[in-house]
C-alpha cells in the first residue's frame, strides 16, 4: 500500500513499513516509484533503525536519533510506536493531496498524528505532527521536533546554509559530510542573524545531481540537523522546535503541534531550488500579489535616527512625494521617551514634546503630499526606563532570581502571558483604528537570552509560546487591518522564516545597507526567499561597514532588486541626484511586476567583476547587472528566462530570444557601474 502526494512538478511517495512501524518515504524524485527498501546493513541495528521513517520516537528507533523523546513522571523515557494501516487516510482532489496516520504507544500514554501535504500548485511537501498525552499523567517533551526527510542520497553530501550575524545575513556557505552530523539553529526565541531555518542538500559530485531543500516554517528557538549515517543509502534531516533551551510539559488531554517543516525536489541541482521557493511564497505565504501591498517606501530612520521633528519629516515627506515614493514611514523615535535607545519602549503613545497634537499633523501632512503613511513599532520590548516597566516588572522573561540581561537597553516581554498579547492587541488596535496609518514595520531587536517564567512548569516552553503570542497578534493585525502593509523585521534579517512570511507583507533582510555588502546579503536571500518580500533601501555613502564607493545608480539597482525603498537623507541630495533617483523610481514602476513575480536567475556571484540578477516573466526580462569601479568597457550576460522562438524589444531594437541567449552586451550607459537591461516580449 503506498500513497503519491502529487507537486506541481514531483512527487512524494509515502509507503508502510512492515508489522506496522509506520509511514515510510518510497520515492521522492519525481520518477516510477520503485520498491523502497530498508538499509542493507542490518547487523546492529533494530529494525526500526534500517526503515526511513517519517516520525519516531526514542523506544522505538533506538540506534539513530529520533525525533520525539517524551518522559514520564514515573522515569520511562521514550515511546514505542505502532502505527496500524486503518488509521491511515488519504483525501486527493485533484488540487491538493493530504494522507494523515496515527500512531499509538504501546503503553497508551501517547498518539502522534502525522499529516503530510501537497498541491498541484507549487512543489513543495508540507508536513507536521501532532503529540497527544492520552495517558492519565503529566508527561514532558524534551524533544517534539518535525516529522523527518530521508533524502535519497548517500554521504558524501553538499549541504548549503545561509549563515551569518547582524548585518551579515545569508551568507551562503557549503559544508561537505561524508559522514556525521550538522546542526543549525537558534536559541534565541527568534528565528536568528546566525542561520536561517533553510537547507540545501545534493550528493558531493563532480556533476550538478536533483538537489533537496528543507525548511522550518517556525519563528521560535529552532534546530536543523543534517545526518549522514556512514555507509548508507540516505540522509535524514530532522529538526523543528530547538531542544536544548525547550521542554514542553503535555497535562493529560493536551496536544502539542510541531513546527511544519517544508521540503522541496528540485531534480535540475540547487539553483531549481530558488525558484520553487519563491512559487510557493507567492502561491501560499503571500496574501497578495498585488502591487498596493508592497509599496514603494521612504523610511526616515538613517536620515533622523531619534530625533524625529515634525517639519523635519515634513521637508524629507517632499522631497520622497517628488521622487515617486508611496509611503512614508516614521521609524523609530516617535513614541513617548524615546530620544535614544535608553528609554521609551513599551509606551506607546505620541511623544508629548514631539508631538504636542498627536500624529495627526505629520499624517495629515504626508497624505496632503500624496503619500501613504506608516510608522514603527517594537511590540516585544520593553525598557526599563519606561512606564510600562514600571507598572509591570513582571511581565518580562526571568529566569529564576537571575539579575536581567540589557541588550540595547532593553528586556523582552513574556509573550507566553495572555495578558501581554492581550496589552499589545490593544495598544495596536488603538494605534490602527486611525485608517490613515496603512504601513506597520515591526521590529525585535534583541534576543531572548533568560527565557522562563518563575513558578509556572509551563515556563520552559517559553519559546513555543513566545513565537506563538508574536504570530498570534500578528495575524490580528492581518486580519483586523487587511489595509494595513506589514513590514517584519528583527535588528534586520533575525527573524525570517516561512512563519513571518505567512503573517507579513515583506521583510528587512538586514541593517546593512552599504551597496556591496547588501548585494551579497540579497544573493543569499533570493536562494530561499522571493524578491517579493526583500525590501531594500537606498540609502547615502559611507556605509558604517562597506566603504567602496558605489554610484547613485548602483544603489538604485541593488534596492531594485526587491521591494524598492528610499532611506537617504534626502535633504542632502543634489538636484542631480535627485532628478537621477525619480528616473530610476519611475522604471522601477515599468520592471516592478517582473521583480515580484518573474523566474529569478542569478549571473556570477555578487564577488565578481560583473554579476547581474535576471528576472523573468511571460512578457519581460530585466537584468540588473552590477559592475566594480574599474569595470571592463561591455560585458556580455546570457539571458536564461526568455522564451524560445519569440522576440524582444531591447532599446530601439528588435531581437530573437536566440540572438539574445547567444550573448547580450550590457554597455554600462546607466553608470560606469551598473545597468538596467529590459527585454520587452514583442511576440
Ligand atoms: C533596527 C532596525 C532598523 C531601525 C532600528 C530603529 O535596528 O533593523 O531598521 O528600525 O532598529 O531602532
Amino acid at each position: 500500500m503506498s500513497w503519491c502526494l502529487e507537486t506541481a512538478t514531483t512527487r512524494y511517495v509515502v509507503d508502510l513499513a512492515p508489522d506496522s512501524a509506520g509511514p515510510v518515504l518510497q520515492d521522492w524524485t519525481g520518477g516510477e516509484p520503485a520498491p523502497w527498501l530498508p538499509e542493507r546493513i542490518a547487523s546492529f541495528l533494530s529494525e526500526a533503525d534500517r526503515i526511513p521513517s517519517e516520525y519516531s520516537a526514542l523506544g522505538t528507533r533506538q540506534v539513530r536519533g529520533a525525533e520525539l523523546i517524551v518522559e514520564h513522571p514515573d522515569g520511562v523515557v521514550g515511546a514505542r510506536l505502532v502505527w496500524p494501516e486503518d488509521e491511515v487516510a488519504f483525501t486527493d482532489d485533484g488540487l491538493r493531496s493530504v494522507l494523515t496516520a496515527r500512531a499509538f504507544d504501546t503503553s497508551g500514554r501517547v498518539t502522534v498524528d502525522l499529516v503530510v501535504e501537497t498541491s498541484r500548485a507549487h512543489d513543495v511537501v508540507s508536513k507536521h505532527a501532532v503529540i497527544t498525552n492520552v495517558g492519565s499523567e503529566p508527561c514532558s517533551l524534551t524533544r517534539a521536533f518535525s516529522p523527518a526527510w530521508h533524502l535519497p542520497v548517500a554521504g558524501p553530501v553538499r549541504v548549503g546554509i545561509l549563515a551569518g550575524h547582524w548585518s551579515r545575513e545569508f551568507t551562503p556557505s557549503t559544508i561537505v559530510l561524508p559522514a556525521g552530523e550538522v546542526s543549525i539553529g537558534s536559541r534565541q526565541g527568534i528565528t536568528s542573524h546566525d542561520y536561517s531555518p533553510v537547507v540545501a542538500v545534493t550528493a558531493d559530485s563532480a556533476t550538478e545531481g536533483p538537489a533537496w531543500g528543507v525548511a522550518l516554517a517556525y519563528s521560535g528557538s529552532w534546530r536543523l540537523l543534517i545526518d549522514v549515517p556512514p555507509f548508507r543509502s540516505r540522509t535524514r534531516v530532522a529538526g523543528g522546535g530547538e531542544d536544548e533551551t525547550c521542554v514542553i510539559l503535555l497535562e493529560p488531554g493536551e496536544s502539542f503541534t510541531t513546527p511544519t517543516t517544508l521540503g522541496v525536489h528540485a531534480p535540475d541541482g540547487v539553483s531549481g531550488l530558488r525558484g520553487r521557493w519563491h512559487t510557493y511564497q507567492r502561491t501560499v505565504l503571500a496574501r497578495s500579489m498585488d502591487i498596493a501591498v508592497r509599496p514603494i517606501v521612504y523610511n526616515s530612520w538613517y536620515a533622523t535616527t531619534f530625533d524625529v521633528r515634525i517639519d523635519h519629516q515634513l521637508d524629507l515627506a517632499d522631497s520622497a512625494a517628488a521622487l515617486g515614493v508611496e509611503v512614508f514611514v516614521v521609524d523609530d523615535g516617535w513614541f513617548s521617551g524615546r530620544d535614544d535607545d535608553r528609554g521609551g519602549l513599551g509606551d506607546w503613545w505620541p511623544d508629548a514634546r514631539k508631538f504636542p497634537d498627536g500624529l495627526d499633523p505629520l499624517i495629515s501632512g504626508v497624505l496632503d503630499r500624496g503619500m501613504r503613511f506608516g510608522i514603527w513599532v517594537e511590540p516585544e520590548a520593553v525598557n526599563p526606563r519606561s512606564l510600562l516597566f514600571e507598572a509591570h516588572p513582571d511581565w518580562v522573561y526571568r529566569a529564576g532570581d537571575r539579575p536581567l540581561v540589557t541588550v540595547r537597553n532593553q528586556y523582552v516581554l513574556d509573550f507566553g502571558r495572555t495578558e501581554v498579547v492581550e496589552w499589545a492587541k490593544g495598544w495596536l488596535r488603538a494605534l490602527l483604528a486611525d485608517t490613515r496609518i496603512t504601513y506597520l514595520k515591526w521590529d525585535m531587536n534583541r534576543p531572548v537570552t533568560d527565557g522562563g517564567r518563575p513558578g509556572d512548569p509551563h515556563g520552559r516552553e517559553w519559546s513555543v509560546q513566545h513565537a506563538r503570542g508574536y504570530l498570534d497578534v500578528m495575524r490580528m493585525i492581518r486580519e483586523e487591518f487587511p489595509h494595513v502593509t506589514v513590514e517584519a523585521c528583527s535588528g534586520g534579517g533575525g527573524r525570517i522564516d516561512a512563519a513571518v512570511l505567512a503573517v507579513s507583507d515583506v521583510v528587512w533582510p538586514s541593517d546593512e545597507t552599504g551597496p556591496r555588502d547588501r548585494l551579497a546579503i540579497q544573493h543569499g536571500f533570493l536562494s530561499a526567499y522571493g524578491p517579493h518580500v526583500m525590501s531594500s533601501w537606498v540609502t547615502d555613502e559611507p556605509d558604517r561597514l562597506d566603504t567602496e564607493p558605489a554610484s547613485l545608480a548602483f544603489r538604485f539597482l541593488v534596492a531594485m532588486a526587491g521591494v524598492l525603498g528610499i532611506g537617504g537623507d534626502l535633504g542632502s541630495w543634489t538636484p542631480q541626484q535627485r532628478a537621477l533617483a525619480a528616473e530610476l523610481v519611475a522604471r522601477y514602476r515599468d520592471i516592478r511586476e517582473t521583480v515580484h513575480t518573474g523566474r529569478v536567475e542569478t549571473h556570477g556571484v555578487p564577488s565578481d567583476p560583473v554579476y547581474a540578477v535576471e528576472y523573468g516573466t511571460a512578457a519581460q526580462t530585466v537584468l540588473l547587472v552590477y559592475g566594480r569601479a574599474h569595470r571592463p568597457d561591455k560585458v556580455t550576460v546570457r539571458p536564461r528566462t526568455l522564451r524560445a522562438g519569440a522576440r524582444y524589444r531591447h532599446g530601439e531594437q528588435i531581437v530573437t530570444a536566440e540572438d539574445l541567449s547567444a550573448g547580450l552586451t550590457v554597455g554600462f550607459a546607466l553608470a560606469p557601474d551598473a545597468d538596467l537591461v529590459v527585454l520587452d516580449l514583442v511576440d
